[in-house]
């Protein structure tokens, strides 16, 4: 068997592919070690017995961490084995590749091997990644860059390695450590985010291209998570493990019912991650009150701000008093003043202002009472919304009008939030970076370190 299997990946590695009716075509990029497979798929405890054998005839001294360090390489290359010849078995070809994917040479030379057999990719899924976790102290500057150019450099390579070839949806492998931070993950933290954020900017340099970023959980069974004490760690911090038969099922069901482009958080519970670590959420709350005490134009809704806290959002305390804000005097029933409604969609402006500093749009809303042979009617109206952005060098104009709402008869409630949302989109397919980066750098729109 062992012999059959050897055969078999050297054809992988020399076959002249001409196959022109492919069912699956798969490459992988791994460094497969080949050694060992058959044992692996024989028993484990096998496989641990020839490996201590193998270190003592060599004149080591094998501990459990060396041999389990072994055992995870010959896994990892039993399952890029596995991939193989599953697709093998569905009458595709597999093209196997064995390379560093920091190297930026190797990784172009394999992909114009791909452009020239095929001149297209329908899925490039990154899956690259290793751990050392250490705190910043503790961890050597190369065991930080390792860490983070496997991934971050990885990925790079290989789409600059693609520029210009039609690519159906890049799919990355990142890590709830990348969405909500791990101890002693920084850079693998880091790195995972950002996969996240060059997935989800795709929409705008590579718009052909589904980038999907999933921010998987710590997988049960399979995979780094499964290695030392990670498991204890996860069970104390209430976070429950991915079972792989319904991981695996969730990169064919994003790829092929969900038009989802971004990033996605696949797991259960996250225990820990999800609790608030900091009563401010890590405000300097001194520092924000510097700020808006230096505004030209102050903020008149915004008093204190309390906290932006990663589940709470952000928290400000306003002292409604009309002698600090004048303007209660004007909305008074019966002699007492009340909060005028506009002020309410005021404080939500501001308070957008606070999060977003980067962006300033400039809008009114409308709300039309519509006109009937009988007078205005007072249950229907018309409502609309005109914009424009950025406020002070307009890119873009957009209107929105909708006719006898439904849900809510105000431009402020209906309007405004289709203007919002549609902006939102708009910054970035127009690739309109934050106020103080235009202004600053002088920003000329141009694609992303220069990859499309
Ligand atoms: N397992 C989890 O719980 C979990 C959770 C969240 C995210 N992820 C992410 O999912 C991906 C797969 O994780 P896994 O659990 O399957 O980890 P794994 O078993 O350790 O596999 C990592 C893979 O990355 C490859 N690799 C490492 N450095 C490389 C390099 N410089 N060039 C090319 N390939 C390299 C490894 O190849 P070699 O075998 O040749 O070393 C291996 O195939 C990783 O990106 C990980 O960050 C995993």
């Amino acid at each position: 068997m062992h012999e059959q299997q050897q055969h078999r990946q050297h054809r992988w590695r020399n076959q002249q592919h001409t196959d022109t009716h492919l069912a699956y075509m798969l490459v992988i990029f791994c460094r497969l070690d080949q050694r060992n497979l058959g044992d692996r798929r024989c028993a484990l405890h096998a496989l641990k017995r020839t490996l201590i054998d193998e270190a003592k005839a060599r004149g080591e001294k094998p501990t459990p961490a060396t041999v389990d360090k072994q055992i995870a390489g010959i896994e990892r290359s039993e399952a890029a084995l596995r991939a193989i010849e599953s697709v093998e078995a569905t009458g595709g070809t597999a093209h196997y590749f064995s390379l560093d994917l920091r190297d930026a040479d190797a990784v172009q030379a394999v992909v114009d091997d791909v452009r020239n057999r095929y001149g297209k990719i329908d899925v490039l899924l990154h899956a690259g990644g290793m751990l050392i976790d250490r705190t910043l102290p503790n961890k050597e500057p190369s065991q930080f860059a390792l860490v983070y150019d496997v991934k971050a450099d990885g990925f790079f390579n290989l789409l600059k390695a693609a520029t210009g070839m039609p690519i159906g949806a890049t799919v990355v492998f990142s890590s709830v450590a990348g969405r909500f931070g791990n101890a002693a993950q920084s850079n693998y933290s880091a790195a995972n985010d950002l996969l996240c954020k060059i997935s989800s900017s795709m929409k705008a340099w590579r718009p052909q291209t589904r980038g999907i970023a999933l921010d998987w959980t710590a997988w049960g069974s399979i995979g780094m998570a499964t290695r030392g004490s990670v498991p204890k760690i996860m069970e104390m911090l209430g976070i429950d493990m991915l079972p792989p038969e319904v991981g695996v099922p969730t990169i064919r069901r994003e790829l092929t019912y969900s038009g989802f482009k971004g990033e996605i958080v696949v797991g259960r519970r996250l225990g820990a991650l999800m609790s608030e670590q900091d009563v401010t959420g890590g405000l300097d709350t001194d520092k924000v009150k510097a700020l808006l005490a230096s505004r030209e134009r102050p903020l008149p809704m915004i008093g204190a701000v309390k906290a932006a806290r990663l589940y709470g959002g952000l928290e400000v305390e306003t002292t409604l008093d009309p002698q600090i804000q004048p303007f209660l005097f004007d909305h008074q029933i019966d002699g007492t003043p009340v909060l005028p409604g506009v002020m309410g969609t005021e404080s939500f402006a501001e308070l957008a202002t606070l999060l977003f500093p980067g962006y300033r749009v400039a809008g009114k809303t409308g709300t039309g009472e519509i006109a009937t042979p009988l007078g205005y009617t007072n249950s229907a109206t018309n409502t609309s919304f005109v914009g424009w952005g950025p406020a002070e060098d307009p890119k873009f104009l957009v209107y929105i009008w909708l006719e006898k709402p439904e849900i809510s008869i105000w431009g402020s409630e209906v309007a405004a939030p289709v203007f919002s949302d549609l902006v939102e989109d708009l910054v970035v397919l127009m690739n309109i970076p934050p106020d103080n980066v235009r202004l600053s750098l002088r920003y000329d729109g141009r694609n992303i370190a220069g990859l499309e």
